[in-house]
């Protein structure tokens, strides 16, 4: 674990009062850029899974910027790229890859933030600061697959082994990161993770707050499940013959929402977000059908206590309509709490930068700041989300509230931001 800097009021150890030209416009400039990387052509939607073209074209970009600003562009064998500035050093950053259909911002924003604060730095003669961005973090193999790699949580060979929803292998698309892929980056040279990110939610939009310092991140659970009944023609096929794998998802669904309610809090959540139907015709009763099931909570028991729900519901289910029942591997992440004095430095960059505009709160999205607690100690802020809206193309942020995320930040690393 990296040591702690003394000062109690800056991350970085720099004293107060370093004047750095953090450049707003260079930074709203560099995320305009970055969007171009897979633009879906809706408003400013992204289309930018992990290890697409785009993804590759993004991170090439990032790491020419990196390098542009005096930071050395390191890919590990995952495809994490680390701008890394030389000696001991604060780590910045968050990811570049998007959902499936995705927002502009979501991870971006605390790229390219991370590369503007460290470019300001090293315009102002220091503090030493390093720039990542994880890959994977939006789970086209599961959960933040990048960061848990590069932080011990999961094994290489493991991670490897997942599966996407379209069968492709991690081992098998990692193989575009080629010869990229430099030494390891030792996470034993970063003192501290900041990570700066849009709330995808609606409680700093509602509150008309501008800055979040966040708290702990919920603890999530995600597996493959597979129902498995017999395929068979749906005109001659009497409904009490049926062995109708779809019908087996709606009545598990169904139950499901039921049976939680007695176990959970207004903030648990769960989603059913992936469905493949097979073989997905109108005339054709369903054999099969695979879905996702994801849980999060920021208590650990509840998580376990809604797995139970959810095994004796779908064990239920199956044999009752007679299904066969085949379920992927747990994967999983635990609730983690943001470390107290880097907190601290957030609270304190947000009381200057928006003083009375700022407020401490959960997060219910997934960062990779998770995983980084397992080797350093890491913080998060947030910047509010129009409208709650995330995952989806409508995704933005005000300007001034981007920027004001920027300076919080900057502020928060021991530089006095004049952006
Ligand atoms: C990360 O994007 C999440 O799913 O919370
Ligand atoms: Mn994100
Ligand atoms: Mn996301």
């Amino acid at each position: 674990m990296g040591a702690l800097p003394p000062n109690p009021r800056s991350i970085s150890g720099q004293k107060k009062g370093s004047a750095v030209a953090l450049n707003s416009e260079r930074f709203v400039a560099d995320l305009h850029i970055l969007r171009t990387f897979g633009a879906s052509g809706v408003g400013k939607g992204v289309v930018r899974p992990a290890y697409s073209e785009a993804d590759m074209a993004a991170r090439d970009w990032l790491a020419s910027r990196m390098a542009e600003a005096g930071l050395e562009p390191r890919f590990d064998v995952m495809g994490n790229l680390f701008g890394v500035a030389e000696g001991p050093s604060l780590l910045l950053g968050s990811h570049s890859d998007s959902q499936p259909q995705g927002g502009w911002l979501d991870g971006a924003l605390g790229v390219v933030a991370a590369l503007e604060v460290a470019r300001a730095s090293v315009e102002a003669g220091g503090p030493a600061i390093s720039v990542v961005s994880f890959q994977d973090e939006e789970g086209r193999y599961g959960v933040t697959t990048g960061s848990n790699v590069w932080t011990g949580g999961l094994s290489l060979a493991d991670a490897d082994a997942l599966v996407d929803h379209d069968g492709v292998a991690l081992g098998e698309a990692r193989r575009v990161v080629g010869d990229r892929v430099g030494a390891p980056v030792d996470p034993a040279q970063f003192t501290a993770f900041v990570e700066l990110h849009i709330e995808q939610g609606a409680t700093l939009d509602t509150a008309g707050a501008q800055i979040g310092v966040v708290t702990d991140i919920v603890g999530i659970r995600d597996r493959v499940i597979t129902l498995t009944g017999q395929q068979n023609h749906a005109g001659t096929t009497a409904m009490a013959l049926r062995r109708d794998a779809f019908q087996g998802l709606v009545a598990f669904s169904g139950r499901l929402n039921e049976r939680l309610r007695n176990v959970v809090t207004p903030s648990s959540v769960w989603t059913i977000g992936h469905v493949a139907v097979a073989p997905n015709a109108s005339s054709i009763v369903p054999g099969q059908v695979r879905f996702s099931m994801q849980w999060r909570d920021g208590d650990a028991d509840r998580l376990a206590r809604m797995e139970a729900v959810i095994e004796e519901t779908l064990a239920e289910v199956a044999a009752e309509m007679n299904l066969g029942v085949e379920q992927g591997p747990l994967l999983g992440l635990e609730p983690v709490a943001m470390d107290g004095h880097l907190r601290a430095c957030l609270e304190a960059g947000a009381e200057a930068v928006a003083p009375g505009k700022w407020r401490r709160m959960p997060s219910g999205a997934l960062h990779d700041a998770t995983n980084v607690a397992r080797v350093m100690p890491v913080a998060m802020l947030f910047v509010p989300s129009i409208g709650g809206i995330s995952h989806a193309f409508e995704e933005d942020t005000d300007e001034a509230d981007l920027v004001a995320g920027l300076r919080v930040l900057a502020h928060a690393a021991g530089l006095q931001a004049l952006a």
